[in-house]
């Protein structure tokens, strides 16, 4: 078996299901020794945290959390270390894409978005590097956008805005926390096979790899980003869209 992640502990948010889930999945599957799968859907999270420690045997612990309330993001963290001796790696993918129109985006339809999507992703960056700053050890991988790049498809401004403000944070991280042998990396994924893109219309037309993307194509991404294979990258956001957007 691979051990590349032996020793190491993560907080993986939105891990309830989709490219989140499969994420941890794959560090476990790489030998991750514990992981805090944080959701707002408690009931999926508690499932999918059984699924792992029995197919897999990685410690595996369900948190029930909205990103968008500061004080589950401190509870989030404080359960996490009673659970695990250390944090080394977090994943941010907790995310809501809301697809409506501009005339109907008010404020609050628009903070709604952006507390969840980009605040709630900053509010555990503060959490964990915490800890990380005093181990001298992190990997954080946030998960953008190609709307990031591109603007939203059929995402609502918000969505794009919010998720173009992660991919500049990241690069804010990237830049003090480096310091502190603290890794900050995007990953900004098209149209992939979840829950979130389920009934909508989207087609392979156009993708030079012929065919929209599956969650396995982001989480290796994000396991890469997250092993030391990477520790020379910093503050980049990592494009996978099977061609369809070439930087
Ligand atoms: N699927 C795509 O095409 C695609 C493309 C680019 C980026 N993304 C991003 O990937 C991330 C994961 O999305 P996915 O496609 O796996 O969809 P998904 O709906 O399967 O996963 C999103 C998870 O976030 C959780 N969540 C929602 N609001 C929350 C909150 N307030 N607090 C805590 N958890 C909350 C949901 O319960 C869900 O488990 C999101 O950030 C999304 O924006 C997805």
């Amino acid at each position: 078996m691979n051990k590349e992640f032996e020793g190491k502990y993560a907080v993986v948010t939105g891990g309830a299901g989709g490219i989140s889930y499969e994420a941890a999945k794959t560090l476990a599957k790489k030998g991750l020794s514990g992981v805090v799968l944080a959701d707002l859907n408690f009931e999926q999270a508690t499932e999918s945290a059984k699924k792992l420690e029995e197919e897999i045997g990685c410690h595996c612990y369900p948190c029930k959390v909205d990103v968008s309330n500061p004080e589950d993001i401190e509870h989030l963290f404080e359960f996490a270390l009673e659970k695990m001796p250390a944090v080394h790696i977090l994943i941010n993918g907790a995310g809501v894409c809301p697809t409506t129109p501009i005339e109907d985006l008010d404020a609050d339809k628009w903070d709604w978005c952006m507390n969840i999507n980009l605040r709630g992703a900053h509010l555990c960056v503060r959490e964990a590097i915490k800890t990380m700053k005093k181990q001298k050890y992190g990997k954080i991988v946030n998960i953008s956008s190609v709307a990031a790049r591109i603007g939203g498809i059929a995402s609502s401004v918000s969505y794009a805005a919010s998720k173009g403000g992660l991919l500049s944070a990241t690069k804010s991280y990237a830049k003090v926390l480096g310091t502190y042998n603290i890794n900050v990396n995007a990953v900004c994924p098209s149209v992939i096979n979840t829950n979130m893109t389920a009934n909508t219309n989207y087609s392979a037309a156009g993708i030079p790899l012929g065919r929209l993307g599956e969650t396995e194509d982001v989480a290796e991404v994000i396991a890469f980003l997250a092993s030391d294979a990477s520790k020379y990258i910093t503050g980049q956001g990592i494009d996978i869209n099977g061609g369809s957007y070439m930087n």
